[in-house]
């Protein structure tokens, strides 16, 4: 099938080169020169396990181009992946869904046929809208065209992303034509059959059962993803509140995760207790979902505790180093992890960010450690008022913990799992270990010569 994606961000390059190897004709397009330059060179411009290869093995047959008019007239799907990036009152701005919209109707020839697909995550209603725009740019060219406009939410997990394209739990079709529903089952039937090779790296998992293509109307599925992703961030803050209450107690948040997921209904995944949730989609699809509600004067508590005990659990961690050293001012602290969770360079709403602006600000020096997301943090924490000159990023992870008063383990990546404790523990100057993601066991940690504090632990 022809296919043209609008759009090479994560949701976009990740379908490109997924859609290229099931044998799809895909041209992606994006009007930023960089990523294209990058592109053109066959380098991947997003951090994702596996993508550089695959990128690689689908080059002679991806195209990449600026131009919506040189790859949209021929196509027979159309797929919207641009950004959705939060207003000032978190409300998401589907500006660049609306223009992408506009500029493949431009383009569209009359009378021919085209399934337009919105993938990015947009609020309820957008679809609707997004078939006006068309509509109206038709009219204005004065010709008849005929285009049927479908959302197919995105479910991919950064650090996954590969593995949740050719392997996903259910695939969501919202659409009111019959002719946009049979496009995109003939679009995804390798995947829903499972008639694919797999790649190398991605073989399939022996217990995984062909997924659903479920079908509904535009704004169901719209409102599927932001459920979907509002479910799992408060599974995650409810186990966070746990994690508080356990401190005050004296349980175990991981045996009571342990516990608790053993019932079929509940699960074990999502239930780890820690820093909490960043990253580009449960903080600004949890906030667009208040934006939705608040247009209609409905009020979602559940949804806006979960985002009060989320970004509770930044202060927590600050809080505790506090208990601990007293004064955070002149001490130095070590950071572990910046990404806002394994796998990824992504730093955006990472808990890293906010935990050493606020160490910055009460007076600490630190150090901080990420095996690929450095450069991005170093961007960021210079965004608005320049870099302080307290705030020193260390490459090596077993320098960073040299003459530090405690460290902070905010991401865990494998690294971390493996890291000699022992040798940690002897650079620095108090061995206090806070570890934000319950990465070490008690036990281990304080066997290393470490003061130990995790979260919800005695
Ligand atoms: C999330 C959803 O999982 C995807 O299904 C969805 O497509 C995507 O948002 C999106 O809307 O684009 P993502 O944000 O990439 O994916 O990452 P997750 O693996 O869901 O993790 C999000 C955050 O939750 C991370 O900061 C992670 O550290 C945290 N987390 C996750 C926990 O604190 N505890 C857990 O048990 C699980």
């Amino acid at each position: 099938m022809k296919i043209a994606i609008i759009g090479t961000g994560y949701v976009g390059l990740t379908t490109a080169v997924v859609l290229s190897y099931l044998h799809h004709d895909v041209a992606a397009v994006d009007k930023d020169e960089s990523k294209l330059t990058l592109l053109h060179a066959r380098k991947s411009p997003i951090h994702e396990p596996g993508i550089q290869n695959l990128l690689e093995e689908v080059w002679h047959t991806l195209r990449f181009t600026p131009s919506v008019a040189e790859v949209v007239p021929e196509a027979e799907l159309v797929l919207i992946a641009v950004g959705t990036p939060p207003k000032q009152n978190g409300e998401a701005d589907t500006r660049h869904v609306e223009q992408a919209a506009r500029e493949v109707a431009q383009v569209c020839l009359p009378n021919k046929h085209y399934t337009l697909v919105v993938k990015s995550t947009v609020p309820i209603g957008t679809n609707q809208r997004v078939a006006k725009v068309v509509e109206s740019v038709f009219s204005t060219r004065g010709i008849r065209g005929n285009v049927s406009v479908a959302s197919n939410p995105e479910f991919l997990q950064e650090g996954l992303a590969l593995q949740g394209a050719f392997y996903p739990d259910r695939i969501v079709v919202g659409a009111n034509s019959d002719e946009a529903v049979d496009t995109l089952r003939r679009l995804y039937k390798p995947i829903l059959e499972q008639t694919f090779d797999p790649p190398s790296e991605f073989p399939r998992p022996s217990s995984y059962h062909l997924p659903p293509m479920m079908t509904t109307d535009p704004n169901s599925a719209e409102m599927i993803k932001y459920a979907a992703n509002t479910f799992l961030a408060l599974k995650i803050s409810f186990i966070n509140e746990i994690a508080g209450l356990c401190e005050e107690v004296d349980a175990d948040v991981t045996e009571v995760a342990r516990g608790i997921g053993l019932d079929a209904r509940i699960g074990h995944r999502f239930l780890r207790a820690g820093l909490g949730w960043g990253g580009s989609c449960y903080p600004k699809d949890t906030a667009a979902l208040l934006g939705v509600a608040a247009q209609s004067g409905y009020k979602m508590p559940i949804t806006e505790a979960a985002r009060t005990v989320n970004f509770r659990q930044r202060e927590r961690i600050v809080e505790k180093l506090r208990g601990t050293l007293g004064t955070l001012k002149g001490k130095i602290i070590g950071v572990l992890g910046l990404a806002f969770k394994p796998n990824t360079d992504d730093v955006r709403e990472a808990p890293a960010l906010d935990i050493i602006r606020e160490l910055l600000a009460e007076g600490a020096i630190v150090r901080a450690h990420d095996p690929i997301a450095i450069a991005n943090a170093r961007r960021a924490l210079s965004e608005k008022h320049g870099m302080d000159n307290r705030l020193h990023f260390i490459e090596d992870v077993y320098e960073l913990p040299y003459d530090t008063d405690a460290l902070v383990l905010v991401t865990e990546w494998d690294l971390y799992h493996k890291l000699e404790l022992r040798r940690l523990a002897k650079q620095m100057k108090t061995p206090i270990l806070i570890d934000g993601r319950n990465v070490y066991s008690p036990e281990e940690a304080r066997a290393a010569g470490f003061h130990y504090i995790g979260v919800g632990r005695t």
